[in-house]
């Protein structure tokens, strides 16, 4: 499958979200049925990269997605090079809730995209609204090595998973 231009906002009545499959049901599930949802709701946003020609009747595939959240952290939570800098209170982090590449384009690049876009767009969102961190809970372990290219590290168990981050002034600086 081609892609198409760039990432932009999920819209359901441009985007093809039945048919994305990247191999694993939940993420699958959750652009089908829940990302639009959550935007709605202030949830979450979620942007896509459509495929560059539609499918006749059924809008513009999905070649790929992010979904990101705003979330808090504990302090105590953080490694202490990091968290002696900060308040008692929850501290601000940026959550990449999901992120997933179609079945069809993986394996050329687009994961590394995807989260670079990612990225990039919560170091635009840094700008106005603070966080101290991005951190993601990957879905298996496969997941996690990816997110370990990239610097990404274990930070605590969240919920039966690895949570993971990268320090947000790390970030700030991938795209200085
Ligand atoms: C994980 C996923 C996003 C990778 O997408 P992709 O387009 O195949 O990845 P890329 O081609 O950009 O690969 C980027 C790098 O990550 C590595 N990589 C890709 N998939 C990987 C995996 N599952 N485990 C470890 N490393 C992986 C590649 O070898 C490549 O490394 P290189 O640059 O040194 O060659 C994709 O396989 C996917 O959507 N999987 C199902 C959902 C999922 O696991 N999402 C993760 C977030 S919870």
């Amino acid at each position: 499958m081609k892609w198409g231009e760039g990432f932009v906002d999920l819209d359901k009545t441009v985007h093809d979200r039945k048919s994305f499959d990247c191999g694993n049901g939940e993420l699958n599930d959750f652009i089908a049925t829940k990302a639009a949802k959550h935007m709605k709701a202030g949830v979450s946003l979620t942007r896509v990269l459509p495929a560059a020609d539609p499918m006749p009747g059924a809008g513009y595939p999905i070649c790929a997605y992010f979904s990101v959240a705003a979330s808090t952290i504990l302090r105590k939570t953080l490694p202490p090079r990091m968290a002696k800098k900060l308040p008692q209170y929850p501290v601000p982090v940026f959550l990449v809730a999901q992120l997933a590449v179609n079945s069809d384009c993986q394996g050329a690049g687009l994961g590394k995209v995807t989260l670079i876009k990612a990225l990039k767009y919560l170091v635009e969102v840094n700008r106005y609204m603070r966080a101290v961190a991005v951190i993601v809970d990957p879905v298996d372990e496969e997941a996690q090595r990816f997110y370990e290219k990239y610097g990404f590290e274990v930070l605590c168990q969240n919920r039966g998973r690895d949570r993971m981050f990268l320090p947000m002034d790390t970030v700030v600086r991938l795209f200085a």
